[in-house]
This record gives structure tokens, sequence and C-alpha cells, in this order.
């Protein structure tokens, strides 16, 4: 039995994470053997969970490099999740291809590109091999409408690497980031 990929993706505030957790409950509630993992550089809402935007928490390993990933594996598992994905180093990509041909099957989520709108290498390429993905839209805090591509720094400072929340970013869309572009 081989298992599959399932990637979900978008800008922040899309339920990326929310989706990710749903489906950690689909396999809890039919007796699965879960594992969530996240990297370690997202420390927003605590350390060792993985935390929706509304507090909804689910426990998880941090990680720093992927193949850490493989130390926590033991016999039985069903379904492995990962968060964040756009922070993790690209070996993610054979990780993820091992662990469906041991029969396992993998939810990833991540941001698909950054605020300087280019793409994330680990997200772009666990995309081109994903069975499914999922792709999520926010509500653009300019104008209202559940169409946000894109997630707009507010503040100058910080890298492209930068956690954050609400503090930092803001959900829009292309018509409304066209209009912060030009203003
Ligand atoms: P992601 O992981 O994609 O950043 P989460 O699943 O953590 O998203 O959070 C989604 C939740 O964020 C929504 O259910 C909603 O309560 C909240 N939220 C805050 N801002 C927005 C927005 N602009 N669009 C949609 N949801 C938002
Ligand atoms: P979220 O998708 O669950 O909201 O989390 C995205 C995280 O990524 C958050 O900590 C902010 C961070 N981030 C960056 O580091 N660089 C970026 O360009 C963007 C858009 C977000
Ligand atoms: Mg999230
Ligand atoms: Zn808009």
């Amino acid at each position: 039995m081989v298992g599959k990929i399932t990637v979900i993706t978008g800008p922040m505030y899309s339920g990326k994470t929310t989706e990710l957790l749903s489906f950690v409950e689909i396999y809890n509630i039919g007796k699965k053997k879960t594992i969530v993992f996240k990297p370690s550089i997202d420390n927003r809402y605590g350390t060792d969970t993985v935390s929706t935007h509304t507090g909804f928490q689910v426990k998880a390993i941090r990680i720093s490099k992927s193949k850490e990933i493989l130390d926590y594996l033991k016999d039985g598992i069903d379904a492995v999740f990962v968060d964040e994905i756009q922070f993790l180093d690209v070996e993610l990509v054979d990780i993820v291809k091992k662990l469906v041909f041991d029969g396992i099957d993998v939810y990833c989520a991540g941001l698909d590109i950054s605020y300087l709108e280019n793409p994330f290498e680990t997200t772009s390429k666990l995309l081109a091999i994903a069975d499914e993905v999922i792709k999520k839209k926010a509500v653009c805090e300019k104008c209202g409408e559940h169409r946000a591509t894109y997630s707009y720094k507010i503040v100058p400072n910080g890298g492209e690497i930068d956690v954050g929340g609400k503090d930092k970013y803001i959900a829009v869309c292309r018509e409304c980031l066209k209009k912060l572009k030009t203003e």
C-alpha cells in the first residue's frame, strides 16, 4: 500500500492550519495514528503546538531540519502532518516521497509566496508532486471580498523570513495590492 500527498497552500489567514488540523481530527476519529510537525522557527502561540489564528491548538513536534521527521517515525503511523512548510529545507520533498512509498499519507500546509511575491522553494516543490492541492483564499482586509491571495507586509522592517501575525501582515486581493503598490 502507498500513501498520498496533500498540500494546503495560500496566503496568511486563509485557513491553511485550520484545514490541516481538520484532517488530523478525521484520522484521529478513525483511530488512525497521526504525528504533527512544525518548524521550530514558528514560535507563535506556544512552542509545542500547531495553532490557528483563532487559537485552536494541536500538539506538535518541533523540528529544525526536515530529516528530523525520520527520527520520530515508528511502525504503525498512518499519517504525517507538517505545518509552515515554507520554513523547512527542501529535503522535505525527498522525505515526503519516502513516506508515501512506505504507505503513509502526508499532509503539508504552508505559504506559497512571501510578501515579496517570491515562491517559497519547499512549498513549490511539494506542490509539484502533490496528489491533491488545496489552494485557500483569505478575506481581503482592504475590500472585504473573499479573494485574497497575497500576504501584504504592513511594517517596513524585517526580512523575507519574519514570523508574525496581524502586527506585521494583512491578507489582500490582487486588486487591492495593486492600489497599495501605487499609493
Ligand atoms: P493560516 O494558517 O492560513 O494563516 P488559520 O487556519 O491559522 O490560517 O486561521 C484562519 C482563521 O483566521 C479564520 O478562521 C479566521 O477566524 C481568521 N482570520 C483572520 N483574518 C482573516 C482574513 N483576512 N481572512 C480569513 N480569515 C481570517
Ligand atoms: P500563517 O500562514 O499560518 O499565517 O503563517 C505564516 C508565517 O510566515 C507567519 O509567522 C509570518 C511568516 N511570514 C514570513 O516569514 N514571510 C513572509 O513573507 C510572509 C508572508 C509570512
Ligand atoms: Mg497557519
Ligand atoms: Zn481587496
